[in-house]
């Protein structure tokens, strides 16, 4: 698939399907070395993550379950609020548990923050996050991201997962819009 394919949509294609898949190989080798000899229990956070979830879990080797969560901003728009409402909660007891996050982006890190603090509640024995994109502001947000696949720009990208107006999850690589997709 190339850029074509979104018609006058793209603006241009920021990571590749091949650089995505690279890079989560040597995720994956870094968990599976963290975590040796213990189970993973993956969440997943609905719907922008599914796409990693499904591509890194399948490269670890170490022993792991997964559940999903959604949630949702509040004070809409393209800025969170950090004021967070969960529309599907976990299926899992978190007790004792070693919870890997999973995240398209982190942008401000304000939902990641509380959804941390939110299943650091629940008595699991260790939280760690990782994304596959983190944008400039997430730096200054003091959240620790253990796995980050890459830093982007502060651009608007879709793909891979990633919508706008909740289209274009299924590109296989991470692109920018043009402008007058969204208005500009
Ligand atoms: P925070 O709280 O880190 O929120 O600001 C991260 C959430 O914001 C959304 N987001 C994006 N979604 N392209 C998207 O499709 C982007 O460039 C983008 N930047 C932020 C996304 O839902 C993420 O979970
Ligand atoms: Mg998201």
């Amino acid at each position: 698939m190339d850029s074509t394919d979104m018609g006058e949509d793209l603006k241009e294609i920021l990571i590749t399907e091949e650089q995505i898949s690279s890079r989560l190989d040597e995720l994956a080798a870094e968990i599976d070395r963290d975590y040796e000899g213990r189970e993973i229990l993956v969440i997943g956070v609905l719907k922008g993550a599914v796409m990693v979830m499904a591509d890194l879990t399948r490269k670890l080797h170490t022993p792991l379950t997964m559940d999903w969560m959604a949630v949702s901003s509040y004070g809409s728009g393209t800025r969170s609020s950090g004021v967070v409402r969960i529309l599907k909660d976990l299926e899992t007891d978190l007790e004792g548990r070693h919870v890997l996050i999973i995240e398209d982006i982190v942008d401000s890190g304000l939902t990641l923050s509380w959804l941390k603090t939110n299943l650091e509640s629940r008595g699991p024995a260790s939280v760690e996050i990782a994304t596959l994109l983190r944008k400039p502001d997430a730096a200054s947000v003091d959240i620790d991201v253990e796995y980050v696949g890459f830093d982007i720009p502060n651009e608007f990208v879709v793909g891979y997962g990633l919508d706008y107006d909740q289209k274009y999850r299924n590109l296989p690589f991470i692109g920018t819009l043009a402008p007058h997709v969204y208005g500009g």
